[in-house]
């Protein structure tokens, strides 16, 4: 194929993914933490500004920020849904406050009504961060809608996965044409290594992982990275706040053709994260769980992975693995993973002890396109007998 043609294949995704949002535009990155990168400094952050996170998010989602010499305030979350409690949210706006990243996760929308009061009333913009959250829905409008702008990972745990990637969506004109004036300066593309790894490591995953077989693919992959031997979604170097030359890079036409695949078929997806998400509902409430609590009048969540909170967690992680159990753990600390060094992003222990409860009590069980009702049923039979009910 010629590398026009390769380059009409981003270009198309680019167009098709805004569309589904009916976004005037789509901006594919690498990773989703480049598209992050790419609207904050597309805003011109830089030093003595603050972007409000939640205290319960990936710190590769923290990394952007303090690239541009920004300063991350953290929220607590509320235990329900996990997202950022818009109470507390009122006392950490500051004169500094330029951005509030509405991180929607695990699909649970958050207060959005709450949040654009407080962006309108203190003239702050709002990211979505919709890394977990394709298609949910909040008062009916599908998040990534509601903010300046909003982005979108593609990475293995994500709601698509094209191995990696990232696009960010926008109608704001401005920001658009800031978007594209920093690609065209900056942006280098991914290398022809890089590239190949990642279509084995997609190859490997379509034929080998599945619900049984991910905890040992998980342990083989991370062997893996540390070596250098597979492209991972995060190296060692990321766990501190320090850019690697190389990190703004664009999407290849390899993750570009997955994601229009994947893209024709997230209806579908969803559909079938509606319908296990209903079945874990039913079997949990069976053995005697209080069920999931959010506002159905308010929210229409699309989960990525079904959350609970449990007792005994490391015994549970081990002895899932050892059965055959997709048994998710994030965030295992308010920046996950847990090799994060906190204070070198400004967290100290004890910011946000919903967060930090959160993160000792919940694991989340699978709802991706390959987890069957099988695969619903095994799980709630392992999870169960950790749960407090
Ligand atoms: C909530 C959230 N936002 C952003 C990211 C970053 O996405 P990516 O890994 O594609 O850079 C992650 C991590 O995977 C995440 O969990």
């Amino acid at each position: 194929m010629k590398s026009d043609d390769n380059h009409n294949e981003i270009t198309r995704y680019e167009g098709e993914f805004a569309r589904w949002f009916d976004a005037d535009a789509g901006f594919a990155f690498w990773k989703g933490r480049v598209a992050l990168y790419a609207i904050l400094k597309a805003m011109g952050l830089g030093p003595g500004d603050e972007v409000i996170v939640p205290g319960y998010t990936c710190v590769m989602d923290v990394n952007p920020i303090k690239y541009l010499g920004a300063r991350p305030v953290y929220v607590d979350i509320e235990p329900d849904t996990f997202n950022i409690n818009t109470d507390l949210l009122w006392d950490s706006i500051t004169s500094k406050t330029r951005v509030i990243i509405a991180q929607h996760t695990y699909g649970y929308p958050c207060d959005m009504d709450a949040i654009a009061e407080i962006a309108r009333k203190n003239d702050i913009s709002v990211i979505e961060d919709c890394c977990l959250a394709f298609g949910s829905k909040y008062r009916g409008k599908t998040v990534g809608t509601f903010g300046k702008a909003a982005y979108f990972s593609f990475q293995w745990n994500k709601p698509y996965t094209t191995g990696l990637g990232g696009i960010a969506i926008t109608s704001d004109a401005e920001l658009s044409d800031r978007i594209k004036s920093l690609r065209a300066g900056e942006m280098c593309p991914p290398s022809k290594k890089e590239v190949i790894m990642l279509g084995a490591q997609l190859l490997v995953y379509r034929l080998l992982v599945y619900p049984r077989t991910t905890a040992l693919a998980q342990n083989v992959f991370r062997y893996l990275t540390k070596r250098g031997a597979v492209v991972g979604s995060s190296s060692t170097a990321e766990f501190e706040p320090v850019k690697a030359d190389d990190f703004f890079k664009g999407l290849s036409t390899l993750q570009a053709r997955s994601g229009l695949r994947q893209l024709s078929r997230v209806e579908k997806n969803i559909a079938h994260r509606r319908k296990m998400a209903r079945l874990y509902d039913q079997l949990l409430q069976q053995k005697g769980w209080h069920g999931r609590k959010y506002d159905s009048d308010l929210m229409d969540p699309v989960l990525v992975r079904y959350p609970v909170r449990i007792v005994e967690k490391d015994k549970a992680l081990a002895g899932a693995a050892k059965a055959g159990i997709e048994l998710g753990s994030w965030f295992e600390c308010p920046l996950h993973p847990s090799e994060t060094p906190l204070s070198s992003y400004g967290y100290e222990a004890g910011m946000c002890p919903e967060a930090e409860r959160a993160s000792r009590e919940a694991v989340n069980l699978p709802l991706h396109p390959r987890a069957n009702e099988r695969t619903v049923r095994r799980s709630v039979d392992f999870i169960s007998r950790f749960m407090e009910v």
